[in-house]
């Protein structure tokens, strides 16, 4: 009897103590790095400065590599190495023998690629010169470096657009053979009808919060900027434009939280921008991105607008319905078209979002609090699994409006 009595106090014991364990054993979720590069939290400064480095060499290769034996190159920081494309072996060994790179051979992988940068340059050019006259409907078009090829991306749906099968022939009688992919698109998500909350703290409005237009459609929050007269507005996508109100729309909200503003200027091309005034004194804009899902680092500050430089360098967005999430750079330089608006000098970043994330911000990380600006998403191309998005770059914003200045945090 008290053998008995004994075993069940031991077994009630391991009972607790399993629990104790698996409470305590409980991993935080992954920060979206983490998920990006299948590391563990901890783990990502070290994997950022292996970037770092990469992004570094890159750097000083990139110069030495001529347009006819190479083909491009692109970062890999989960085997820390940059691979580069390559036409003609004997160039590279004279490359690597050179007093800059010989001390970085290990980081070197050269690979055999047919596609040297003049023959995708000028093919590239072309078919982007075609896009510009064609308009085809949701179409974007890139080099990928890692696949030695240009890839021109397009939606299901509007593959028997008239303009887009004119566009294809175009290129298909040039005799070019780029890479077609469809993503089968889905329609915009169909959302109730919010209502306004009544109104009581001050509102805090961070990059790739939502924003709520009157005809009830959403866009995201892309960061804080100011103008010549110290006059602050939200910055989006020009394709979120309409004529009525903005409204800030918290994540995983039923109901918008405050009255940004108007949006006073809008743009579809070259680039995809506008700004909303903002009117209400009750919302304050802050220089951070939302990354509310992470426990420990709800929000990233911006501490500058330097943009990534390699391909295969990660990226990341945040944004009403996707939330944050990174992926890697495709292009530095790729087009989208709409039908009625064409874009170039445009960053591809193969990153999953939907239309409601339009306008949201796409940064780099550069620790686990800071990141730095390196645009807002323009287009979105995606399916169920799989997506790409098209960046309109901060360096093409100032470029295109005068006398704007970004709000980081230096
Ligand atoms: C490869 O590069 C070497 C060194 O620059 C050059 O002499 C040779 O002509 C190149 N080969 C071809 C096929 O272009
Ligand atoms: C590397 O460079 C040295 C001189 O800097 C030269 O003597 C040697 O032949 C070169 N090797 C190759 C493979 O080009
Ligand atoms: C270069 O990359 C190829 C393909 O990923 C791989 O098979 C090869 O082992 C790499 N070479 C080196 C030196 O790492
Ligand atoms: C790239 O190379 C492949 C294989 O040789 C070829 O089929 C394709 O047409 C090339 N792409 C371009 C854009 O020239
Ligand atoms: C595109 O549509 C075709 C048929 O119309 C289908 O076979 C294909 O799987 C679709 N592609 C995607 C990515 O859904
Ligand atoms: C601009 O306005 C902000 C408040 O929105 C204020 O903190 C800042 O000092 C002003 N800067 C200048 C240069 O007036
Ligand atoms: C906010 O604006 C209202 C009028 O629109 C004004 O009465 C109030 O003083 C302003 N508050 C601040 C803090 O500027």
């Amino acid at each position: 009897m008290k053998g008995t009595y004994i075993s069940i106090n031991v077994l009630m014991f391991i009972f607790a103590l399993s629990n104790y364990l698996t409470v305590h054993s409980q991993k935080e979720p992954k920060e979206p790095l983490a998920k990006l590069w299948n590391i563990e939290n901890d783990e990502i400064p070290k994997y950022l400065s292996i970037e770092k480095k990469l992004t570094m060499v890159d750097g000083i290769l990139k110069p030495l590599l001529d347009d006819d034996n190479f083909g491009g190159t692109y970062i890999d920081v989960i085997h820390n190495m940059i691979f580069v494309s390559t036409l003609n072996f004997t160039k590279a060994e004279q490359i690597k023998n050179r007093t800059e790179i010989r001390q970085y051979t290990n980081l070197l992988n050269f690979t055999r690629a047919h596609n040297s940068t003049t023959r995708l340059n000028s093919r590239f050019q072309d078919i982007n010169n075609l896009a510009k006259s064609y308009m085809p409907e949701s179409c974007m078009g890139y080099i990928n470096s890692k696949i030695n090829n240009i890839i021109i991306a397009s939606c299901n749906e509007t593959r028997k657009e008239t303009s887009n099968i004119a566009f294809i022939k175009a290129i298909n009688d040039r005799k070019y053979y780029p890479i077609f992919t469809y993503y089968s698109c889905l329609e915009p998500l169909n959302n109730e009808i919010p209502r306004l909350k009544s109104r009581d703290t001050v509102n805090r409005i961070l990059a790739g919060d939502g924003l709520l237009l009157e005809d009830n459609l959403f866009c995201s929050v892309g960061f804080w900027t100011r103008d010549k007269q110290n006059i602050s507005y939200i910055a989006t996508a020009g394709h979120c434009y309409e004529h009525g109100s903005y409204y800030l729309y918290p994540w995983n909200s039923k109901t918008p939280a405050a009255l940004i503003g108007k949006m006073k200027v809008h743009f579809l091309e070259p680039i995809d921008f506008g700004l909303i005034k903002i009117k209400n004194n009750d919302t304050q804009p802050v220089p951070s991105v939302r990354n509310s899902d992470s426990e420990r680092y709800k929000e990233l500050i911006i501490k500058d607008i330097i943009s990534v430089s390699s391909n295969g360098a990660h990226l990341c967005s945040s944004g009403l319905i996707s939330h944050v999430k990174c992926g890697y750079v495709i292009t530095l330089n790729g087009f989208s078209s709409s039908g009625n608006s064409f874009r170039d000098n445009i960053f591809v970043a193969n990153i999953h979002n939907i239309p409601g994330d339009s306008g949201g911000p796409i940064f780099s990380y550069k620790s686990l609090t800071q990141v730095s600006l390196n645009g807002i998403v323009s287009v979105s191309l995606f399916d169920d699994m799989n997506g790409i998005i098209g960046v309109t770059t901060i360096s093409s914003i100032l470029n295109a409006i005068e006398n704007l200045e970004v709000v980081t945090v230096p």
